[in-house]
């Protein structure tokens, strides 16, 4: 079994290094997005084959330096995960990106819509992309949970739903035969997020940067002490995780 660490954010050696995303078809769930469209370009610039995961009805477009650049969209919905498992089996990275943040509610039908969105659908993505991986596939899964992992984002659904998603990865990530990464990203301005501080073109290729720089635990945000306990908390779960868990196999 691989062992790793997402300890390698901020080091100087990456944990594992990927030289290069050529060549490699990567799906973005949450594709039409603001973070979706920006993370397709970054990779479409960087040699990959986007493919866009959408709940929407349309074919994603994107725009390339004026240019339109049209990207093969799959269609999907929260609930029918499973129907994805051949063309997951096809990627070599699956990033789970789709989000919603349901701010000032807590009334039963937005606790649960974003149980569903946030975290029960990633989740179910991620057992079938985990399951389809085998020890020196190269496969990649890129999970983007949120400094509302650590930080208050003044939406308590938000954080409940992407904290949840954070331990889940943390724990299943013990077992994982591919490359698991951590998105852990601060304010970016999107419909999700009207208020967000940066630009996610500037997210996107940072983003990109790091995983192409070997991190396991990406973090683009401008608070430090997202960079100060995200770490920490990852360490202390891994290891509580570890001690309090066995292997699932014989
Ligand atoms: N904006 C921020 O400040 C911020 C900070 C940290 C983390 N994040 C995370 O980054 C990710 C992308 O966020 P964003 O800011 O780019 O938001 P966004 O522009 O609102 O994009 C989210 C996308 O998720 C998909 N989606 C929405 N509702 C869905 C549903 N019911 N079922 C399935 N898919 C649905 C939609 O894409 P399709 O129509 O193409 O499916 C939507 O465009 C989210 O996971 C978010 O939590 C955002």
């Amino acid at each position: 079994m691989r062992k790793s660490t997402e300890l390698s954010a901020g080091a100087a050696v990456p944990s594992i290094v990927t030289a290069s995303l050529v060549g490699m078809r990567c799906g973005v769930t949450g594709a039409g997005g603001s973070l979706g469209r920006a993370l397709l370009l970054e990779l479409h610039r960087q040699g990959a084959v986007p493919i866009a995961l959408r709940h929407g009805s349309q074919d994603l477009v994107l725009d390339d330096n004026g240019s339109p650049l049209p990207v093969q969209t799959i269609r999907w919905q929260v609930g029918e995960e499973q129907a994805l498992q051949p063309q997951l089996q096809d990627l070599d990275v699956l990033v789970i990106n789709h989000g919603i943040n349901r701010l000032g509610a807590r009334d039963a039908s937005a606790a649960a819509e974003s149980l569903d969105v946030n975290l029960l659908s990633a989740l179910r993505l991620l057992e079938l992309f985990l399951a389809l991986a085998k020890p020196g596939d190269g496969r990649q899964l890129w999970v983007n949970t949120s400094e509302a992992e650590v930080n208050p984002a003044l939406s308590p659904l938000y954080e409940i739903s992407k904290r949840a998603l954070g331990q889940l990865l943390s724990l299943r990530r013990l077992d994982a035969q591919c490359i698991v990464r951590r998105l852990v990203l601060g304010p970016f301005r999107s419909e999700l997020n009207p208020y967000g501080v940066m630009r996610p073109e500037g997210v996107a290729a940072e983003v990109v940067r790091q995983a192409m720089a070997g991190r396991e635990l990406i973090i683009v945000s401008p608070n430090p002490l997202t960079w100060l306990l995200m770490p920490l908390t990852c360490w202390g779960r891994e290891r509580y995780y570890r001690w309090f868990t066995r292997h699932p196999g014989p």
